[in-house]
C-alpha cells in the first residue's frame, strides 16, 4: 500500500506529524510530498525540525503568488508525481490551496483521496479556504470529520454516509505529544521575561483580515487599548503576510506591542499554555487554545470551529476595538471548564486503522 501525504503550509506540517509518526510504527510506505507553499524557515524548516518529521521526497517549490497561480502550480507539477509514483491513496489536510490542488489533481487521475479535516464550514465564501474545503469535500472518497458536528455539515450537502468518519482533530495528538515535555522544549517565558496569565498572545493573518488596511488597523487599534485598559504585555508573533501588509499600507505597529517573528511549535505552544487569554484568527488556534482551557478570542465573524462557541471556550468579536474589548472582557470572567469537543488524542490511530481497512 503506497500512501501519498500532501502538505505545504504550517498548520498541515503541525497537523499531519502525528499520523506520520503513527504510520512510521505501523511500517506503512509514506511519500511525502511538499508543495513549497510555505518555505521560509519559521514557518517550514523549524517544524520538520522539532517535530522530527523526514525530509519529504519531493518539493514541487511554488512560493508565493495569488490562490489561482499556487493552485495552478501545484496542478501542473503535482500531477507528475502522481503519474509517476501511481499512489494507492492520497491524503490531504485542511482547506489551504495546497489542499485544494493535490485533491483535485488525484481526483482527476482517479486516485483514491482521504480528506482530514473535512466538513468545517463557515458558510463564508469570502474566505479562500471556505471555497478550498467544500470543494476538496466534494472531490474526496473519505472523508475524516473532527466532529459529530462537522460530519452533519457533509450529510446537509448530499455527501454519502459511508464514506464519512468521525475521527477527531489530529492537532490533540500534537498537543497531547509534546504538552508534557514542553518545560525542557521551550524557555520562551523566561527568554521573553513573561509571567504565567500575566500576558495576552495574539495572531492574525487571514486574508480577510489583514489584506484590508482598514481592518488591519482597526486590529492594531485594538491591541493598543487592550494593552492600555490592562496594562499587560501583549506578545504578536507576526505572520509574514501580515508584517508585507503593514509595510504597504503604510501602517505603525503600536511601540507597545511585543513583536515577534513567527515562533517554532514548542515555544508557540507554552506561550498559549500560559496566556491570560489568546486573540486570534487562525483556525488551528481556536482549536488549540479550547483543548487547552485557555479563553479565545476569535477576531472574526463568523468561525468553521462552533464547537468552540457552543462550549464558550471562544467568543466571535471581529475586528472593532469596542467588540474586541468587550469580547476579552467576557472570556476573562468565564470559568475555564469547558469540555474539549476534538478528540482524544488518538486520531492518528482512528484514521490509520480505519485507512488500513479500506484500502
Ligand atoms: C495559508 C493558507 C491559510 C493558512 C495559512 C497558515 C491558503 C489560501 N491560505 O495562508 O489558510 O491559515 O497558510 O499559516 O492556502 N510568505 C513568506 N514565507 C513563506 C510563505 C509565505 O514570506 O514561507 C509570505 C508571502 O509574502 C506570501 C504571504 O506570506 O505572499 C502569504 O502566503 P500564502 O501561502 O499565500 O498564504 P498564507 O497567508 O500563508
Ligand atoms: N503556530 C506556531 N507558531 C506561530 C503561530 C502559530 O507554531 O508563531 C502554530 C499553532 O500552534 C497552530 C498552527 O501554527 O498549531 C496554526 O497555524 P496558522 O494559524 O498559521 O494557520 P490556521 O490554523 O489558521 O490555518
Amino acid at each position: 500500500m503506497k500512501l501519498v501525504i500532501v502538505f505545504g503550509t504550517r498548520p498541515e506540517f503541525i497537523k499531519f506529524s502525528p499520523l506520520i509518526k503513527e504510520g512510521a510504527k505501523k511500517q506503512l510506505n509514506f511519500l511525502l510530498v511538499h508543495t513549497g507553499q510555505h518555505y521560509s524557515p519559521k514557518l517550514d524548516e523549524i517544524f520538520f525540525k522539532e517535530l522530527c518529521l523526514p525530509r519529504p521526497q519531493y518539493n514541487l517549490d511554488v512560493g508565493s503568488g495569488t490562490d489561482a497561480f499556487q493552485t495552478a502550480q501545484i496542478l501542473l507539477k503535482i500531477e507528475k508525481i502522481f503519474l509517476a509514483e501511481q499512489p494507492d491513496l492520497v491524503l490531504v489536510y485542511g482547506d489551504t490551496n495546497s489542499t485544494l490542488a493535490s485533491a483535485l489533481a488525484a481526483s482527476k487521475l482517479h486516485l483514491p483521496v482521504a480528506h482530514l479535516e473535512a466538513g468545517l464550514r463557515s458558510f463564508d465564501r469570502e474566505m479562500p479556504e471556505e471555497i478550498n474545503r467544500v470543494l476538496v469535500d466534494h472531490l474526496a472518497d473519505y472523508l475524516f470529520a473532527p466532529t459529530v458536528e462537522a460530519k452533519k455539515n457533509l450529510l446537509n450537502e448530499g455527501i454519502n454516509k459511508k464514506k464519512i468518519f468521525v475521527s477527531g482533530n489530529l492537532i490533540v495528538d500534537v498537543l497531547y505529544q509534546n504538552l508534557k515535555t514542553l518545560d525542557q522544549k521551550s524557555k520562551i517565558l523566561t527568554q521573553l521575561n513573561l509571567k504565567r496569565k500575566k500576558y495576552f498572545l495574539v495572531t492574525a493573518h487571514r486574508q480577510e483580515n489583514v489584506d484590508h488596511p482598514e481592518k488591519l488597523a482597526s486590529i492594531l487599534k485594538a491591541l493598543l487599548a487592550l494593552n492600555k485598559k490592562y496594562n499587560l504585555p501583549i506578545i504578536y508573533p507576526l505572520h509574514p503576510r501580515t508584517r508585507k501588509r503593514i509595510k504597504e499600507f503604510g501602517l505603525i505597529i503600536p511601540r507597545q506591542l511585543r513583536i515577534l517573528e513567527p515562533l517554532g511549535y514548542f515555544d508557540f505552544l507554552n506561550l498559549e499554555k500560559n496566556a491570560l487569554l489568546i486573540l486570534t484568527d487562525s483556525g488551528g488556534i481556536q482549536e488549540e487554545s479550547c483543548v487547552l482551557k485557555v479563553p479565545c478570542v476569535t477576531l472574526r465573524e463568523n468561525t468553521e470551529r462552533p464547537e468552540t462557541l457552543k462550549i464558550k471556550s471562544n467568543v466571535l468579536v471581529g475586528v472593532s476595538p469596542k467588540r474586541i474589548l468587550n469580547g476579552v472582557s467576557f472570556m476573562l470572567q468565564r470559568k475555564r471548564n469547558w469540555p474539549n469537543p476534538f478528540g482524544d488524542g488518538r486520531s492518528a490511530q482512528t484514521i490509520l486503522n480505519i485507512i488500513e481497512d479500506l484500502i
